[in-house]
């Protein structure tokens, strides 16, 4: 029962961590999105870029801007083909938040 105890239990708070860290992810590419891109600054508009200028733009804050501490290399991708989805990606006087914009934008190419 001890010896149970003394391994049973260190696994059970390792398990209960992984949980734990698997639940606080974004899980979605949109949630990617919108965690990520406004961890250093506010939630990006970005209705005046082209398609082809995301990818670029993500890579750049990874390069030059320090994002690669936060956006790893397998969620990169991930968020650029969100964005690339997403295109074009207009913004609504009637609604100030970038990222209603986005949830709302249907897909039109
Ligand atoms: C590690 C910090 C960091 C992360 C994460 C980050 N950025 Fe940035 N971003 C910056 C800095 C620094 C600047 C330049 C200074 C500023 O405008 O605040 C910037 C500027 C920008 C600009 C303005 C560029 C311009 O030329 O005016 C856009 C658009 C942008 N980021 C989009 C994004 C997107 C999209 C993501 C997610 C893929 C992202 N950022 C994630 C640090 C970051």
């Amino acid at each position: 029962m001890k010896r149970a105890l003394q391994v049973g239990l260190p696994l059970l708070l390792i398990g209960a961590a992984l949980a734990y860290y698997q639940l606080s992810q974004p899980h979605t590419p949109q949630a990617l999105f919108l965690k990520r891109c406004s961890t250093c600054h506010a939630l990006p508009d970005l209705s005046g870029y082209q398609k082809e200028e995301l990818a670029p733009l993500v890579q750049f804050m990874r390069t030059h801007n320090g994002a690669y501490r936060v956006i790893s290399d397998a969620e990169a991708p991930v968020i650029i083909a969100y964005l690339e989805s997403r295109w074009p990606i207009s913004t609504s006087s009637a609604d100030p938040d970038p990222s209603m914009i986005l949830i709302q934008t249907s897909r039109t190419q």
